[in-house]
């Protein structure tokens, strides 16, 4: 797949994509967000990718929100529709089939900050930077910060960040559980990043998948029917030889091979 503003890479079941447009810190304009759409979507219809890996290309910055010199003239309706064209970019990332690891090796800023919000997991080297700048800018946020933020890290945490506009250090992100881990140099991220991603990717990928959608689909319902699903996935994946696979391996004292079928 060959894009303007994006890289993607494939090494074996792992893909990355690296968002390019390193001079403005990886800001996202339209074509940018375009293709970001179009990169997941060919990744949801790949059975041979198991995990996806997100970065921003330099050593400055994951992305530093969306693009502001394109923004800065935008009419009401072309700002409506570009905060819709990021939702459904990201809402694609969100409800990918495979999970997807955020490698955040700098700025995560406005909607850099929303990007890393709809992956599964966040990673970050400690150089990475938060926050959800937009009211500085007179806007509120519009790929979905008012969204995603306050479930992720809690309502009075997300309204702090947003109100203020305030930048946070990655301990800082990790205290508040906006990251998972935080490693030392952006070379130990990527690592880690690639190693939790093969991890991942060595799981029975039926199983990764059913849990992922579980997870989404339960946070938005309630708890009992959120219950209910799972249950139904459980039994679902039953119909499955990975589940006979994997049962089977652990009895017989051996690593389970599995062919996500
Ligand atoms: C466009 C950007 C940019 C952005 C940085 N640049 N962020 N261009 N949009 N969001 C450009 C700068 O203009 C500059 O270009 C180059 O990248 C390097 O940035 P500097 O500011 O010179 O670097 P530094 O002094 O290190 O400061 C880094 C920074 C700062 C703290 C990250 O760049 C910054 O505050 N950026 C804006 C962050 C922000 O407000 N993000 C939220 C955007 S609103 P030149 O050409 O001068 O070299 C948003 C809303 C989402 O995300 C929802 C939309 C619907």
């Amino acid at each position: 797949m060959a894009f303007e503003n994006i890289l993607f890479e494939k090494d074996g079941s792992i893909a990355t994509v690296t968002i390019n447009r390193p001079k403005a810190l990886n800001a996202l304009n339209a074509d940018t967000l375009k293709e970001l759409d179009q990169v997941f979507t060919e990744l949801a219809a790949d059975d041979t990718v198991s995990a996806v890996i997100l970065t921003g290309a330099g050593e400055k910055a994951f992305v530093a929100g969306a693009d502001i010199s394109f923004m800065k003239d935008l009419t009401a309706v072309e700002a409506r529709a570009f905060a819709q064209l990021g939702q459904a970019a990201f809402n694609k990332i969100e409800n990918l089939p495979q999970p997807v690891i955020a490698a955040i090796n700098g700025f995560a800023l406005g909607g850099g900050c929303e990007l890393a919000s709809a992956c599964d997991i966040r990673l970050a080297s400690e150089s990475a930077k938060f926050g959800q700048p937009e009211v500085n800018l007179g806007v509120p946020p519009g790929f979905a910060g008012t969204q995603r933020l306050p479930r992720l890290v809690g309502k009075g945490r997300a309204k702090e960040l947003l109100y203020t506009g305030d930048m946070i250090d990655a301990a800082e992100a990790y205290r508040i559980g906006l990251v998972n881990k935080v490693f030392a140099t952006a070379e130990e991220l990527q690592e880690a990043a690639k190693k939790m991603a093969k991890k991942i990717a060595g799981k029975g990928q039926i199983a990764v998948r059913v849990t992922k959608s579980a997870v989404n689909q339960g946070m938005e319902m309630d708890s009992a029917r959120g219950m209910a699903y799972e249950a139904e996935v459980f039994g679902l994946v039953f119909s499955t030889e990975d589940q006979k696979e994997g049962m089977a391996a652990f009895l017989e004292k051996r690593k389970a091979e599995f062919k996500g079928k």
